[in-house]
C-alpha cells in the first residue's frame, strides 16, 4: 500500500439483491449457488448473519486506487519490467497481531527485495501474506485427538477466520464472529503497516532501519552477512550518486510500497466486503489487494471461482502436480475472458521432483492461448514431508531445486518466471531444514512455532533471495 493521498473511497455495502455485475450472471452472491468444497458448516446460522451484516457495514481495509495500482504492476511484471515476492505465514494467528511479528516480516520482505532489486535491476513488487491470512483449507475436515483422557474427533483446525486450534469441542467448534474478529486483527495489522512506512520504516536513505543489526540473534552464515552488507552498501552510494546527479525519482525512495493478499477461501467473509466503488465499473474484494484461489478450491465450476470471476482485483490462482494444462487455460478464460493485462498471477507449486515433467506443458498450452499471465513460483507447498516424529517440514534443496528447474524450464521455452511465492516469517524458527545455518530433523523442535504449514526463517529467507537473485533473469 502506498502513503499517497486516496481520492474518495465512500463504498456501496451490498444486499442480497445487489444488482447483476459485468460477467454475465454473476452476482455477489451468485458463488452460493456453487458447491465450495472447502465450505465452513457453522450451527447458528442468526450468528453467521450478524457477523456478515456487520462486515458489510464496516470500512475497507483496502482502496480500488491501490488494488488498481497493483494490476498495472503486475501487468508491468508480465512484461519481465518487475518482479513479484510474496510472501508471509501459512496460518496468520490473531495473536500475531503484535507490533515485533510484524515488523519482523516487513523487514525480511524488504530486505528480500531489496537483493532482489540489486540484483535482477528491476523494481520488486512486494506482496505480504498478511492482514487476512486467516482461513485455511484443509484436506481433512476433521481430526482425532486426546480430549480429557479420551481419543475423539473433532472438526480440524480451518484457520482462526473460522475456529481455534486447541483441541477442545469448544475451540473447534466454527465460530461466525471470529470473522468479524479477523476483520478487526486485519485492519489493525494494515493500521501498523502503514503508519510504519508513512514513518520512514522504509525509507531507503536509511539503511539504518533495514540492515542486518535488527535481528542480532539471527543465525546468519558469514557468507550471507557480508553479500548483504556488500550489496546494502552499494544501493546506499548508488541511491547518493542518484541524487548528486539531480535524479526527480529518488524522492519516491522515501517510502516503498507493500500490498497485502491472501488466500480467498472464506466466501461469506470476501463477498460481505465485496463492494462497488464511485467513478469505477464492476465490483472489487476490498478486504485485500491480491486474492487467490487455492489449489483445492480452483474447479472451473466451483464457488470460488464464480466468486472470483465477478471482482476487478488481481487474482493468483494456485496450480498444483494433478493441474491438467487445458483446463488451467479455460479456468483463465473464465476468470480473465478480455485478457486483461495484471489480472492473472499463476502460483505454480508442482514440487522439485515434477518441474521438468508438468511446467512445460503447463507453459506450452497457457502460451498458446495468449492470455496474459505472470508465471509465479511457490516452491514450498509441493515440497512439504512430514518427519518420523510427526512434524511436517521442507529441505532447502527441494525448495531450491524447484525453483532452479522452473528458471531453467522458462529459459528453455522463452517465458520467464515473474516472482516467487514463499512461507516465511522474520524470526528465527526452525521448522525448514537446511540451508546454511544447518537445521536439521532433530533440531526442528528447539523453536517449531508455525500454525500450520513450515516456514523459511529470517536466514534461509534471505539466503534464498540471494539464490534467486543469481539465477533469475536479468533484465
Ligand atoms: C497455502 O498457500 O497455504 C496453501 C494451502 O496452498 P495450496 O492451495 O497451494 O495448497
Ligand atoms: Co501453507
Amino acid at each position: 500500500m502506498s502513503h499517497r493521498p486516496e481520492h474518495s473511497h465512500s463504498t456501496t455495502p451490498p444486499t442480497a439483491d445487489a444488482p447483476q455485475a459485468q460477467a454475465g450472471n454473476w452476482s455477489i452472491t451468485s458463488w452460493k449457488s456453487r458447491l465450495d468444497p472447502q465450505q465452513v458448516v457453522y450451527q447458528d446460522r442468526a450468528a453467521v448473519e450478524r457477523a456478515v451484516t456487520k462486515l458489510r457495514s464496516l470500512p475497507p481495509l483496502v482502496t480500488s486506487w491501490e488494488i488498481e495500482r497493483l494490476k498495472s504492476h503486475i501487468a508491468e511484471a508480465q512484461r519481465g519490467e518487475r518482479f513479484l515476492l510474496q510472501g508471509g505465514d501459512c496460518a496468520e494467528r490473531l495473536d500475531d497481531c503484535r507490533p515485533e511479528h510484524i515488523t519482523s516480516k516487513l523487514k525480511i520482505l524488504l530486505q528480500m527485495s531489496l537483493v532482489l532489486v540489486h540484483g535482477l535491476g528491476k523494481p520488486v513488487i512486494r506482496v505480504g501474506r498478511f492482514a487476512g491470512q486467516y482461513a485455511k483449507p484443509r484436506s481433512s475436515k476433521t481430526e482425532r485427538g486426546e480430549f480429557k483422557g479420551q481419543e475423539i474427533e473433532l472438526p480440524s483446525y480451518f484457520g482462526d477466520l473460522v475456529n481455534r486450534e486447541a483441541f477442545t469441542p469448544e475451540a473447534r467448534t466454527p465460530d461466525p464472529h471470529l470473522m468479524v474478529r479477523g476483520y478487526q486483527h486485519a485492519a489493525m495489522t494494515l493500521n501498523f503497516i502503514r503508519a510504519l512506512i508513512d514513518g520512514g520504516f522504509a525509507d531507503l536513505h536509511h539503511p539504518e532501519y533495514w540492515d542486518l543489526s535488527f535481528l542480532g540473534s539471527a543465525a546468519l552464515s558469514e557468507q550471507t552477512r557480508s553479500a548483504y552488507q556488500r550489496m546494502s552498501t552499494e544501493l546506499a552510494s548508488a541511491l547518493k550518486f542518484m541524487e548528486n546527479i539531480g535524479e526527480r525519482d529518488v524522492k519516491d525512495l522515501s517510502s516503498v510500497e507493500f500490498f497485502t493478499s491472501h488466500e480467498g477461501l472464506n466466501l461469506l467473509y470476501e463477498s460481505a466486503q465485496t463492494r462497488q466503488v464511485p467513478h469505477r465499473s464492476g465490483y472489487y474484494d476490498l478486504s485485500t489487494h491480491l486474492p487467490w484461489i487455492g489449489e483445492r478450491t480452483r474447479s472451473p465450476d466451483g464457488a470460488h471461482v464464480e466468486y472470483f470471476r465477478g471482482i476487478r482485483n488481481p487474482i493468483g490462482v494456485k496450480i498444483g502436480p494433478s493441474a491438467d494444462p487445458a483446463e488451467i487455460a479455460s479456468l483463465i478464460e473464465i476468470l480473465n475472458p478480455d485478457h486483461e493485462p495484471g489480472r492473472m498471477v499463476l502460483i505454480v507449486r508442482l514440487g522439485a521432483k515434477n518441474v521438468r515433467e508438468n511446467l512445460p506443458r503447463l507453459i506450452e498450452e497457457i502460451s498458446r492461448s495468449g492470455a496474459p499471465v505472470l508465471w509465479v513460483c511457490d516452491p514450498m507447498h509441493g515440497n512439504t514431508r512430514t518427519t518420523s516424529t510427526g512434524r511436517k517440514t521442507r529441505d532447502m534443496d527441494d525448495i531450491t531445486t524447484e525453483l532452479l528447474h522452473t528458471i531453467q524450464t522458462h529459459r528453455e521455452l522463452g517465458t520467464r518466471l515473474g516472482g516467487v511465492h514463499i512461507e516465511l516469517t522474520g524470526e528465527d524458527v526452525t521448522e525448514c531444514v537446511g540451508g546454511a545455518s544447518g537445521i536439521t530433523e532433530s533440531t526442528l523442535e528447539t523453536n517449531y512455532s508455525s500454525a500450520l504449514d513450515p516456514r523459511l526463517n529470517y536466514a534461509q529467507s534471505l539466503e534464498l533471495a540471494f539464490l534467486l537473485a543469481n539465477r533469475v533473469h536479468k533484465v
